[in-house]
């Protein structure tokens, strides 16, 4: 399949999401967003892919935000709108894929940018990212899932912070926040992410989506995510890596998922 605006490469088993508007600094159109959610749809649907690393193209930014120009004349209900659907689409629709999502922060990543990384499952960045969600100064809010995402990852204060302030935190500040798990240089960030994509596709990818599953369930409203834990965890049980798992360290050799 091909896309205007974003590019996908698959090597072995891993896939690169890459979203290509360097000229407007990678910024999320409408267009791009429904590209994006086709993408990812797919690769979920093959089972040979066992991770995927979402970039922007360029060494400038990863996401430079939603693109301003497509809703600089909306009114209170194509704003409501354009939230719900960019959250169904793209960003609880990643946070909840069954293949693991690294994002890899190669350079700016304000509003819908840093909502898309947050949406990924983890995120590394490269020394010369900035993040922020600078909706305020616009008159507006975070849209995505920011404001729920970011409390979630830094705690409420610093959330707080960053969202009144719309203000940029540097890559080590967003390591020592807990923001990015990794800070590396910039050449470095996709073989980096390409190295822990690699670790992650050894292992059970049943197993991984059951994981993901029941750490999301933490922070879903009226789920009791122990349950969810324990449901996944008996299912774990009745699959064929289960098998091949237990079997191969029992006959001391390396599992075959
Ligand atoms: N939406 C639409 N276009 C955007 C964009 C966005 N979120 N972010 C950047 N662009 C465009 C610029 O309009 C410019 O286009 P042009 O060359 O046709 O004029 C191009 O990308 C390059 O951006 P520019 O502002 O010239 O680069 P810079 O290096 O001077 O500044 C930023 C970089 C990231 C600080 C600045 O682009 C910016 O503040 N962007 C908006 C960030 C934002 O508020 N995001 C949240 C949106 S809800």
């Amino acid at each position: 399949m091909s896309y205007n605006n974003i590019l996908v490469e698959i090597i072995d088993k891993v896939a690169k999401v890459i979203i290509n508007r360097p000229k407007k600094l990678n910024a999320l159109n409408k267009e791009t967003i429904a590209e994006l959610h086709t993408a990812f749809a797919e690769l979920e649907a093959d089972k040979t892919i066992r991770a995927i690393i979402l970039t922007g193209s360029g060494d400038k930014a990863f996401v430079a935000g939603a693109d301003i120009s497509e809703f600089a004349d909306f009114d209170v209900s194509e704003g409501a709108k354009l939230a719900k659907q960019g959250q169904e689409l793209l960003f609880d629709f990643i946070e909840n894929l069954s293949t693991p999502v690294i994002a890899a922060v190669n350079g700016f990543a304000l509003g819908g940018g840093l909502e898309l990384a947050m949406a990924s499952h983890f995120r590394v960045a490269s020394d010369n990212a900035k993040m922020g969600l600078p909706e305020v100064s616009l008159g507006v809010i975070p849209g995505y899932g920011g404001t729920q995402r970011l409390p979630q990852l830094v705690g409420k204060g610093k959330a707080m912070e960053m969202i009144m302030t719309a203000g940029m935190i540097t890559a080590e500040d967003a390591q020592n926040s807990g923001l990015v798990n990794h800070v590396v240089q910039q050449e470095e960030l996709i073989s980096l992410c390409e190295k822990l994509a690699k670790k992650i596709s050894y292992n059970s990818g049943t197993a991984i989506s059951a994981a993901i599953k029941a750490v999301n369930a933490n922070f879903k409203d009226g789920v009791n995510g122990f349950g969810v834990e324990i449901e996944q965890f008996g299912n774990c049980f009745g699959t064929e890596d289960f098998e091949e798992g237990t079997t191969a360290f029992l006959e001391k050799r390396k599992a075959d998922f």
